[in-house]
């Protein structure tokens, strides 16, 4: 009987312990979702990794929009596929998120899908590149560079730079994208006013590096004659430079090289007298992005656009502590 009724003691001891654990343990759980329910969830579909840039881009995305800052991000990766963010996007609603940011590949298609987040009524904000639509509520603010300026301010380097006739190898970006489009109109505009300006070849390079060598290799394969690379990045750039060093051609003093972006690599480079010009396209978005949500939060509304500050890069004038204190 005795051991009966200490069985029976240590048996209540047992499940209160339980029941307090699990009680502690629960607790805790609950604190964690509410911790989790207190955060601003955040869609980003982002174009992909093809270049340092994108990546820096990324980056600046997920330190600004971290749980310390009170965010959960979830980021989807295009490769590069419209199509692919679209879908992205569907899930983003389908997931219920507080916002989506949407980095787009190319500036044009985005009205039905849009229209869907619009539905769901969940803000769109637009990041780097622009696009392209009547209906402007489809998103409530963007933030970016002017890809038009940074091709302007290209083109007038070389023409207060270069002398004799200009023949122009020009690797643009991935076709129908903001970047590429500002870019190259601001090349072409410029043949108008330079008659000994030619654009020798021209073609997509995809903003990538592997691509940007192989157009490189067949330009040099084909002796296609040329004294300056308009490249429109850095990445396509580098793989440039490697098929010409590979042939035995210097860069930077045979061949004049002036590219976009001014990552911390390609300023390296231009150190070393291997590019000529670097415009430089801000990717640093995550601050302004969060900054722009902050602004929603509170009840306000933010500005619709919203132009990055960008600077330029020549060889002979740029230093080691110029490149240090840059953010990438
Ligand atoms: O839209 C910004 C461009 O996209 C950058 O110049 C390029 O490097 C990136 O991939």
């Amino acid at each position: 009987m005795k051991k009966r009724i200490s069985a029976i003691i240590f048996l209540l001891i047992t499940c209160l312990s339980a029941a307090v654990l699990s009680g502690c343990g629960n607790a805790g759980k609950t604190a964690d979702t509410a911790e989790d329910e207190n955060l601003i969830v955040v869609g980003f579909s982002q174009v992909g990794a093809e270049s340092d840039w994108r990546n820096a881009n990324t980056l600046s995305m997920t330190e600004a929009l971290s749980p310390e800052n009170g965010y959960r991000l979830i980021i989807d990766d295009a490769q590069q596929k419209q199509e692919r963010q679209i879908t992205a996007i569907r899930n983003f609603i389908n997931q219920g998120v507080d916002y989506i940011v949407l980095a787009p590949t190319t500036e044009t298609g985005w009205d039905t899908v849009l229209n869907e987040a619009k539905a769901a009524g969940i803000p769109v904000i637009i990041v780097d590149r622009m696009i392209e639509t009547e209906d402007k509520t489809l998103f409530k603010c963007w933030v970016g560079s002017d890809f038009r300026r940074e091709g302007e301010k290209a083109v007038a380097w070389m023409s207060e730079n270069l002398t004799g006739p200009l023949k122009i190898v020009h690797l643009q970006g991935n076709i129908g994208s903001s970047a590429q489009i500002g870019r190259t109109e601001m090349l072409m505009n410029s043949l108008e006013d330079h008659e000994d300006w030619s654009i020798v070849f021209q073609e997509t390079g995809d903003f990538t590096q592997a691509k940007g060598q192989e157009l490189m290799e067949e330009i040099l394969e084909n002796n296609i004659d040329f004294n300056v690379i308009y490249t429109e990045n850095d990445n396509m750039a580098f793989g440039a430079l490697t098929a010409l060093e590979n042939a035995g051609i210097n860069p930077g003093t045979d061949i004049t090289i002036i590219s976009f972006d001014a990552g911390r690599r390609a300023l390296n480079l231009m150190l070393e007298g291997c590019i000529n010009f670097d415009v430089e396209c801000n990717p640093l978005h995550g601050p302004r992005v969060q900054a722009l949500i902050e602004e929603m939060e509170a009840g306000m509304v933010p500005s619709k656009y919203t132009y990055v500050e960008e600077e330029t890069f020549e060889v002979g004038s740029l230093t080691k502590e110029m490149i240090d204190a840059r953010g990438y």
